[in-house]
């Protein structure tokens, strides 16, 4: 069922309106768009509630509409369901892990992982990616393009596929992990290695846009947007709406810092939360231009050259910086850098729990711990981490890591012969 509720685009520094279904990414001055929708109608309508969340039983597809799509009222009312091109998105567990919580001195009641590697294709990117493709086929698209340090290309392929959309996906030569080049391969889908960085695609993919009108799926279209708000729902709804007192998350390009912005104003707008957590978003110590502006005062930013071994956040110019600074503002949040040691280090606590997550991912909880140890977030708070990809996506680090190190986390496998007395000196 659609909802015949109107949502425009707006742009996010001169409220300039624009009708939903007008191709654009960005208002006349080059603005970044949000989607606006109606929440007041909406609210009355549905009679918007914890309740109702709660209660809430739908289908999309024929198959429960968990995840994204159980808040669909307010990610994209305006869509007929048929046309939702979905793969059960969200719905991932949060975690409550005694080793990572004694690891970092929290109190595991109080400490939580939402894993968004447990999605479709290993990330946070599939919530994004079923709105801004149903949006693109609703829209009479015939190709869909990203640029990608590639979580966004594997996702892209996949639902590009599903969605029968021609797919081309930018990614930078020699920086993008071996899980996420072979998904995109494997879907399907046409894939450039562009002899430059993620920053470079970036702008090729713009250039795209505006001269061979190629449709973006990167998180400069609000429709992503809208998908990875749900991240922000879905844990509130798992915490049974009691705000935590802070959210932390990786950040490179920026999107989810600004989803999660705007989920959260519009939760307190609707009345489902009475008070904001505080954001801290963790950047790469080489890649960290957010975290330079920030303590900056938000002056401005300063493109760099990006560089780490969490390749997902290798990213030097962030798209979506002016919506990234609301977020912030929104949640008194901060920004933090981790260098790569103190990544690798989270990393293989993150794993060793059993839990495991990528390079990136880990950067959230390199990130809690550096700011317990800065007494930014005391060990009472109630913390919510959230991992942004599966630890399969990057298998290179981690045998990296357990063939060559030296820490007591090292956990290299040993050669045997094919004899029980060999085999017995190991247990
Ligand atoms: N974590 C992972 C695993 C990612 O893949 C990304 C971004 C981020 C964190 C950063 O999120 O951009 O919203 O701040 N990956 C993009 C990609 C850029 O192309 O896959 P962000």
């Amino acid at each position: 069922m659609s909802v015949n509720m109107k949502s425009i685009l707006k742009s996010i520094a001169t409220g300039k309106e624009y009708p939903l279904d007008e191709i654009r990414f960005t208002s006349d001055n080059g603005e970044l768009l949000d989607v606006i929708h109606d929440l007041e109608a909406i609210k009355k309508q549905f009679g918007i509630s914890r309740e109702y969340y709660f209660n809430k039983r739908g289908k999309i597809n024929g198959q429960p509409s968990g995840g994204v799509w159980h808040f669909k009222e307010l990610v994209m009312p305006s869509l007929a369901e048929s046309e939702v091109v979905s793969k059960q998105e969200g719905n991932t567990r949060l975690y409550h892990s005694k080793k990572t919580s004694s690891w970092l001195g929290l109190n595991v009641e109080r400490f939580f992982l939402k894993h968004e590697g447990e999605n479709p294709t290993g990330s946070f990117k599939d919530r994004g990616m079923t709105v801004a493709i149903s949006m693109a086929k609703h829209l009479k698209q015939k190709a869909v393009t990203c640029a990608s340090t590639g979580n966004t290309s594997a996702s892209l392929a996949a639902y590009a596929s599903e969605a029968e959309l021609t797919g081309l996906v930018l990614i930078p030569k020699g920086n993008v992990a071996v899980g996420k080049i072979s998904q995109a391969l494997a879907y399907g889908t046409k894939t450039l290695v562009v002899n430059g960085d993620f920053d470079d695609c970036m702008r090729l993919i713009r250039e795209a846009q505006v001269k061979l009108s190629a449709y973006p799926l990167n998180s400069i279209n609000p429709f992503r947007l809208e998908g990875q708000k749900t991240i922000i729902w879905e844990i509130l709804q798992q915490l049974e709406w009691q705000v935590p007192d802070w959210i932390v998350f990786p950040g490179g390009n920026l999107g989810n810092t600004s989803a999660f912005g705007k989920a959260l104003h519009e939760a307190h707008q609707l009345g489902l939360i009475d008070r904001m957590p505080r954001f801290a978003v963790i950047q790469a110590e080489g890649a960290s231009p957010f975290y330079k502006a920030f303590k900056n005062n938000f002056a401005g930013l300063t493109p760099e050259k990006a560089d780490t071994i969490a390749t997902a956040i290798k990213i030097g110019d962030p798209v979506n910086y002016t919506k990234a600074v609301r977020s912030l503002k929104w949640t008194n949040g901060i920004v933090e850098s981790v260098t790569d040691e103190e990544i690798l280090e989270a990393k293989a606590n993150v794993d060793a729990a059993g839990i495991g997550a990528e390079p990136a991912s880990c950067a959230t909880v390199a990130g809690v711990k550096k700011l317990i140890a800065n007494r930014e977030i005391k060990p009472t708070d109630r913390v919510v981490g959230i991992l942004t990809g599966n630890i399969l996506k990057d298998p290179q680090v981690i045998v990296d890591y357990h063939f060559n190190r030296k820490t007591s986390l090292a956990n290299p496998p040993h050669d045997i012969d094919a004899n029980i007395n060999e085999l017995k000196k190991f247990l």
